[in-house]
């Protein structure tokens, strides 16, 4: 048996690292990436591959991968895709997990990002897309609605998010229902179309259609 999310989670210098990282994040005014995020990003990776029937060896790879994806925000915003690999690197070398393993999470984890990433494995197409549907209002740090930013609106807006995997049809599905007193359909398209695009490609990689349904309207 090897190393699990529990033992993850449990780890002193993961939990002060993922800490810290989040509280940089909030001194550069963005929302929430700490535990909260990890451990969603975790689970909804997880649950994809699960749902799609990969091992539980790949399920819990997929897990760790997406509990730590973000940690390198304690370095710096800037490339932390690959700070959070490097970092995840030695600390699972550390913890003396197999070298292949480690492999599998840090291409995963330095290619979660819409920039530079692209979906070279099963595991990183998973938590490319539990990453970027995680949108939710308690994401949102600032607490005066005169001073949102777009991120912060979005976010806010969003009342509930699901990914739903139909293996039969091969068939990825976010669905979110947004506020749209607070912010428009197609605002929220248009600040997700990266994002949705790296998803697209993501879902291909699993052999799956990916669509995006925003209060029962079908945009993608
Ligand atoms: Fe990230
Ligand atoms: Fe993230």
């Amino acid at each position: 048996m090897g190393l699990t999310l529990k033992d993850i989670r449990n780890d002193e210098r993961i939990n002060c690292y993922m800490e810290m990282g989040d509280d940089n994040l909030a001194a550069l005014g963005y929302t929430e990436h700490g535990k909260r995020h990890a451990r969603l990003t975790a689970g909804i990776a997880a649950h994809i591959l699960e749902e799609l029937g990969y091992s539980e060896r790949e399920q819990e790879l997929g897990a760790i991968a997406g509990y730590l994806h973000d940690i390198g925000n304690v370095v710096n915003r800037v490339n932390h895709d690959v700070s959070s690999a490097l970092l995840s690197e030695q600390i699972l070398f550390s913890r003396g997990m197999a070298p292949g393993d480690i492999a599998i999470i840090i291409g995963a984890i330095g290619n979660h990002d819409e920039g530079e990433g692209f979906p070279v494995s099963p595991i990183s197409a998973a938590i490319i897309i539990a990453d970027k549907s995680d949108v939710h209002r308690s994401r949102v740090r600032e607490k005066d609605r005169a001073l949102f930013d777009i991120h912060d609106r979005v976010n806010y807006a969003s009342e509930a998010s699901r990914v739903h995997v139909d293996a039969k049809k091969k068939l990825i599905s976010l669905e979110i229902t947004i506020d749209t007193e607070m912010v428009s359909v197609m605002d929220y398209f248009e600040i997700f179309l990266d994002r949705m695009n790296m998803c697209r490609r993501a879902a291909k990689a699993l052999g799956c259609n990916f669509t995006l349904t925003i209060n029962e309207i079908r945009l993608l």
